[in-house]
């Protein structure tokens, strides 16, 4: 099973698992609300400052002058929607806002003068664990008093509560189902950092669509994904749910996953809303410790954490989650900057925004709302839209309406919203599931998750044994393989931190295949667990030695539990847990050709397995074909592909530690980092304990075969300012090179651009990903690629934070990763130096 969210519910959890879950967990929330209350009880007064926000509705989608969805601002929905806005009751209208948790079972709620019908036998009725409030949801329903809700998992029960809404309800507005399909519903693909690894923005649409196909048999019509949150600490145990530290790779795969979930008509069977989360900067959280305070400059947070969430936006995404996290001391949940000013005012954004988890609640704790009105207030007025089970807009916004602390129009702006989304997704016609249930994982989709699977894995190291041929691929020589390790015969772990609905008895595990293989080509499979994932028994390591001693080569299968990454996930060790790293220096003094898959939601430090296991490579979580994927690149059928979305530290203590780091005025030019320093080797920007670079760095991964650059060109040497300021539209220049598979093997190679701009009044980083392009290539085969540079990828974030271009110079590499050394350089010149020539 998934992880367990806050709440101690799976994410897109079985329904069965809810009762279990929910307890314990109601258990922390109860803790939280009666913090809460006894604010209350000890007399503090409700805060109740002057209006923060203008409520007003200049940004609703008949006045934005660039909407972000074509579709969301279709006049024939404005017109429904006004119709039924004109019809609806206050509490109609606050009903849209609402969202609730499914529950469980009527037993678990007994009736109270406020809820009478909650424990009336044979109802289904929820309890909100947040506020201990008894609601029953049905009921809810019924009367129009629920917009949406979440892990609402199975077509019988999406059905049983749409019923309620569609045919009990006054006006019959049926309910948005939301579900945390992060990686697949039922068949699952790597977790969203391995996919980023793809470099394959057309795969992740295809995934995203498939995973869109199956849900929607359960009536899952909304999408919590994708999480574009940058991310350049891999402490977050969130990392595993983004495409990693950069923001130009954040860009594609966000597109990505839009143009999957909702292609170009919502209301296509088959189509999700998607929400985009966590608006914003989550992934910024200081010292990787989840849901921690963010602070960054404006120029930072343009530059690097927006552009995911734009690309989003632009491609049409119909909602937005706004996240946890405060940014410079605002909570994100309550943020007019972040929800009216750049999202509505900057970006068009016509769908609606819904606030994470019981965030609005979360408010009180953040100590800018003393009580659950202000904290209502706040959030309606800076643009959250929907309340995510903190159950506040219910209670608190009929009052606040009353007593005119929030206007009416704030409430119908954001019904409005809700409403175009409901209609947009073809809710009103198509309100059921159709088609047949999917309840497991799909035959024909297996062979794209396997694909998936395949160009997740990053080969990290492949070292020459002394024959002289690398160990990776494994010869078919190598007839006994011992094959050690606590990850490699776990379904239940491959499936990764949000398996959605994936079920562990679809899994094929590594041993499984390794099995089936042996038995193909006569060979032997020894297995040895060794060690649980997270144990100091030594008890099983004699039998994993011995298991190593009597094979040909060694497989070994280590890493972290899918639960030690993903939503409270946050470690401050990057290192093997457990007794894993014991396990793996016993195994490798058996002094067999070894080597380490590491499954992990995040980078990891290596530095023991570098200097002494000769094959390397991350696997990540890679979900329901993760054994036969593996055997697929373990014996060669398919050469490994992917590259790092995450630099590799050597030591926790570097992060946060991204390659596209800014220049400092003090180099460790030509001075030797991996020795202490002597005299003034000191006094440079290092540390003196280790080097300051990666193990391996970001676009870093190795191929079974080799490549090689050359000719990289730019197209022009000298662009003037005035050209590059003024075209938007259409590239300034291209920058070129021809890259070779000069190895023995067919193979595909991610070829990546970079950029660097020297002289501009703001700091550039020291360079940046501005394309990227996978290339399939026959040995020996070469192939021209080109990479069109325009005002997007030239500009940077000037002191106005607006983007702007500068008359600077700019060099450019083309190669394998981040490290990239071949060049070319070109430069934006002015007018006045167009007149005098170059400087
Ligand atoms: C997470 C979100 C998720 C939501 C609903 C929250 O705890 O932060 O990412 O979508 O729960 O399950």
């Amino acid at each position: 099973m998934g992880r367990m969210n806050p709440i101690g519910c799976n994410a897109a959890g079985l329904v069965t698992m809810l009762a279990a879950g929910l307890r314990s967990a109601s258990c922390v929330r109860s803790i939280l609300t009666c913090a809460i209350l006894s604010l209350s009880a000890a007399g503090w007064e409700a805060y109740v400052p002057a209006q923060e926000a203008n409520p007003s509705t200049a940004h609703s989608a008949k006045q934005l002058a660039h909407p972000s969805s074509a579709q969301l601002a279709d006049p024939k929905i404005e017109a429904r929607v006004d119709r039924l806005l004109s019809q609806m009751t206050l509490e109609e209208k606050i009903g849209q806002l609402v969202q609730y948790n499914d529950t469980g079972e009527a037993a678990l709620a007994p009736a109270t003068p406020a809820q009478p019908d909650a424990g009336k036998p044979g109802a289904i009725a929820a309890i909100n664990p947040e506020t201990a409030n008894h609601v029953n949801v049905m009921q809810l329903a019924a009367t129009g008093r629920l917009g949406s809700m979440l892990n609402t998992i199975g077509a019988q029960r999406t059905n049983t509560y749409q019923h309620l809404a569609v045919e009990q309800s006054r006006l019959h507005i049926p309910l948005l189902f939301g579900a945390d399909v992060i990686h697949g519903f039922r068949t699952i693909y790597p977790v969203p950092l391995g996919l980023a690894a793809s470099f394959d923005p057309e795969l992740v649409v295809a995934l995203s669509h498939m995973a869109a196909e199956e849900a929607t048999t359960a009536g899952i019509r909304w999408f919590y994904s994708p999480m574009v949150d940058i991310s350049r600490d891999p402490r977050w145990g969130r990392s595993t749910e983004g495409a990693g530290e950069d923001p130009y790779l954040g860009a594609a795969m966000a597109r990505a996953y839009i143009g999957g979930y909702q292609g170009n008509d919502l209301s296509k069977p088959g189509s999700v809303a998607a929400s985009v989360k966590h608006f914003a900067a989550y992934g910024a959280a200081e010292a990787g410790r989840e849901y921690n305070t963010t602070d960054m400059s404006e120029i930072t947070l343009r530059q690097v954490y927006l552009p995911p969430y734009k690309a989003a936006v632009e491609a049409g995404a119909a909602t937005v989650m706004s996240a946890f996290n405060a940014l410079n001391g605002v909570p994100s949940s309550a943020n007019p900057f972040l929800l009216t000013k750049i999202l509505r005012g900057e970006w068009g954004f016509n769908g609606f925004v819904v606030s994470d988890y019981t965030a609005v609640k979360e408010l009180i704790n953040h100590g800018i709302a003393l009580d659950a009105a202000t904290a209502t207030r706040k959030a309606i007025t800076s643009g959250v839209d929907v309340d995510m089970m903190s159950h506040f807009y219910d209670t608190q916004l009929p009052e606040l309406i009353r007593s005119g602390s929030v206007p009416m129009d704030v409430v119908d702006e954001a019904v409005r919203r809700v409403l175009r989304v409901k209609f947009a997704t073809g809710l009103f016609e198509r309100p059921y599931t159709e088609g047949v249930e999917v309840t497991a994982a799909v035959a024909e989709h297996r062979t794209l998750v396997r694909k998936a699977a395949e160009e997740s894995f990053i080969l990290l190291q492949n070292d020459r044994l002394a024959g002289g041929a690398p160990l990776l691929p494994l010869s078919p020589e190598r007839k006994r393989i011992a094959l050690i390790g606590p990850l490699a015969d776990d379904a239940g772990e491959m499936v990764g931190a949000w398996s959605g609905g994936g079920k562990a008895s679809d899994v094929v595990t590594l041993r499984q295949a390794l099995e089936e293989r042996a038995q193909q080509v006569g060979g032997v499979l020894l297995y040895a667990k060794g060690t649980a994932i997270d144990d100091r028994s030594q008890a099983g390591f004699p039998e994993a030695v011995k298991a190593a001693n009597d094979a040909d080569a060694v497989i070994l299968a280590l890493g972290e539990s899918n639960a030690m990454s993903g939503e409270g996930g946050s470690r401050t060790s990057l290192d093997l847990p457990g007794n894993q790293q014991q396990l793996l220096e016993a195994v490798a003094a058996a002094g067999k050709p070894a080597v380490l898959l590491l499954f992990s939601g995040r980078p990891l430090v290596l530095n023991w397995a570098a200097q002494h296991i000769p094959a390397i490579m991350e696997v990540w979580f890679p979900g329901t074909e993760a054994g036969h994927a593996l055997a697929d690149i373990l014996f060669g059928d398919v050469s490994p592909s992917g590259k790092l979305p995450m630099s590799f530290p050597r030591a926790a203590g570097q992060e946060p530690l991204y390659y596209n780091q800014f220049p400092t005025g003090r180099p460790p030019a030509g001075i030797d980092l991996s020795k202490p320093p002597i005299g003034d080797a000191r006094y440079v920007s290092r540390y003196i304990d280790l080097p300051n670079s990666a193990l391996f760095p970001f676009g870093y991964g190795l191929s079974y075969s080799e490549f090689s650059y050359r000719g990289v060109k730019a197209s022009k040497t000298s662009i003037p300012l005035p050209q590059a300021l003024a075209n938007r539209g259409t590239p300034l220049l291209e920058v070129t090179a021809t890259v070779t598979n000069t190895g023995t093997r067919a193979a595909t190679e991610v070829v990546q651009c970079y950029v660097r701009n020297l002289g501009a009044s703001i700091e550039q980083p020291m360079r940046s990903l501005k394309g990227f392009e996978r290339v399939t290539l026959a040995p020996g085969e070469s192939k021209p690629v080109s990479f069109p540079l325009g005002f997007n990828e030239l500009s940077f974030y000037g002191l106005e934070s607006t983007p702007t271009i500068e008359a600077t110079h700019y060099t450019v590499w083309i190669g394998g990763s981040s490290l990239a050394s071949q060049e070319a350089t070109f430069e934006v010149v002015s007018s006045t130096q167009m007149h005098s020539g170059p400087r």
